[in-house]
């Protein structure tokens, strides 16, 4: 075995469709570049220290750090896994499917191999599902990917990398800490089992403007998809996803200049994205209103 061994994997943002991809709908998601790393070390393992993420009595990390050695043939045994993350953790923006990503990468550099991109999405999706109990496998594959991609679920997934046809300015912005991803889905999964022709009727709709969002996206035409993101938001809302705390950055948000706003993730708080006309001003906007920010371009 080959240590110490290093992974890195970026976070995501999902542009539009969360939740309706759980169910088989297409979703547009973005790489981000910023992300986590992890380090594998000998120690008296196996185990995984962070100095940013509060690992007490979470027992999913070191679960998913032995997953990983055995899908890549190591052995975890006396290997201490270090994180470092830039990201923002419990804010929707994928630090759990960086993680996972980042580990696959570490261990099979520890092996001495490289996994192709197909691998890492099928494995992280298979890992993710720790965190949370059904996952789509969007947020692995947009971290083991990068670039913006539409995505449709299934066993393999079908992802298409699309080519944004101008820069796409986003500004994200985080107030209260979101629910775990896995406690959001399973809240839209009882919704759907109480009322599926309501929850369809949504999901259905969610899909629509995902694939208006993606034509807006290649054409470069960033008004048409902020108003994506805001028809979005509405849908989700009905959804019973989003708070008062996120209507209130996305109504910042608007007032602030952006082109659309609406929630990214699990929802239940963490974070807004918004596509901004001018993102030094948005983000000054949102920052007067409390919120942190983090301006990428996609
Ligand atoms: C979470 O980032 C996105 C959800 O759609 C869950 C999933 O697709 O696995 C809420």
């Amino acid at each position: 075995m080959r240590l110490p061994a290093r992974g890195r994997a970026g976070g995501k943002v999902i542009l539009l469709g969360e939740h309706a991809v759980v169910y088989g709908y297409p979703a547009l998601a973005g790489g981000l570049p910023t992300g986590l790393e992890v380090e594998l070390a000998p120690g008296a393992g196996p185990t995984v220290r962070s100095e940013a993420i509060d690992l007490a009595g979470d027992p999913r990390p070191l679960g998913a750090l032995e997953e990983a050695a055995a899908l890549t043939g190591i052995d975890a045994a006396g290997i201490e896994a270090r994180v470092r993350t830039e990201l923002p953790v419990g804010r929707g923006l994928g630090s759990s499917a960086a993680l996972v990503v980042a580990l696959l990468r570490a261990c099979a550099a520890a092996a001495g191999r490289r996994l192709a991109p197909e691998e890492e999405v099928a494995l992280g999706r298979r890992l993710e599902a720790r965190f949370h109990g059904t996952p789509s496998g969007i947020d692995p594959a947009a971290a083991a990917l990068g670039g913006c991609l539409r995505f449709v679920r299934g066993d393999p997934p079908q992802i298409a990398p699309i080519t944004p046809g101008a820069p796409l300015p986003l500004v994200l912005a985080f107030g209260e800490a979101s629910r775990r991803t896995a406690t959001a889905v399973a809240g839209v999964r009882e919704r759907w089992q109480r009322d599926r022709s309501a929850c369809e009727a949504l999901f259905e709709r969610i899909g629509e403007v995902v694939t208006r969002g993606v034509l807006a996206l290649r054409r470069g035409d960033l008004p048409a998809l902020g108003a994506c993101f805001d028809e979005n938001q509405t849908l989700l809302e009905r959804l019973g996803v989003s708070t008062p705390e996120i209507e209130r950055l996305v109504a910042v948000a608007r007032a602030g200049g952006a082109l659309g706003a609406k929630l990214t993730g699990g929802g239940g708080g963490g974070a807004v994205v918004a596509v901004a006309a001018d993102a030094p001003a948005l983000a000054a906007a949102l920052e007067r209103a409390g919120a942190r920010t983090l301006r990428v371009t996609l």
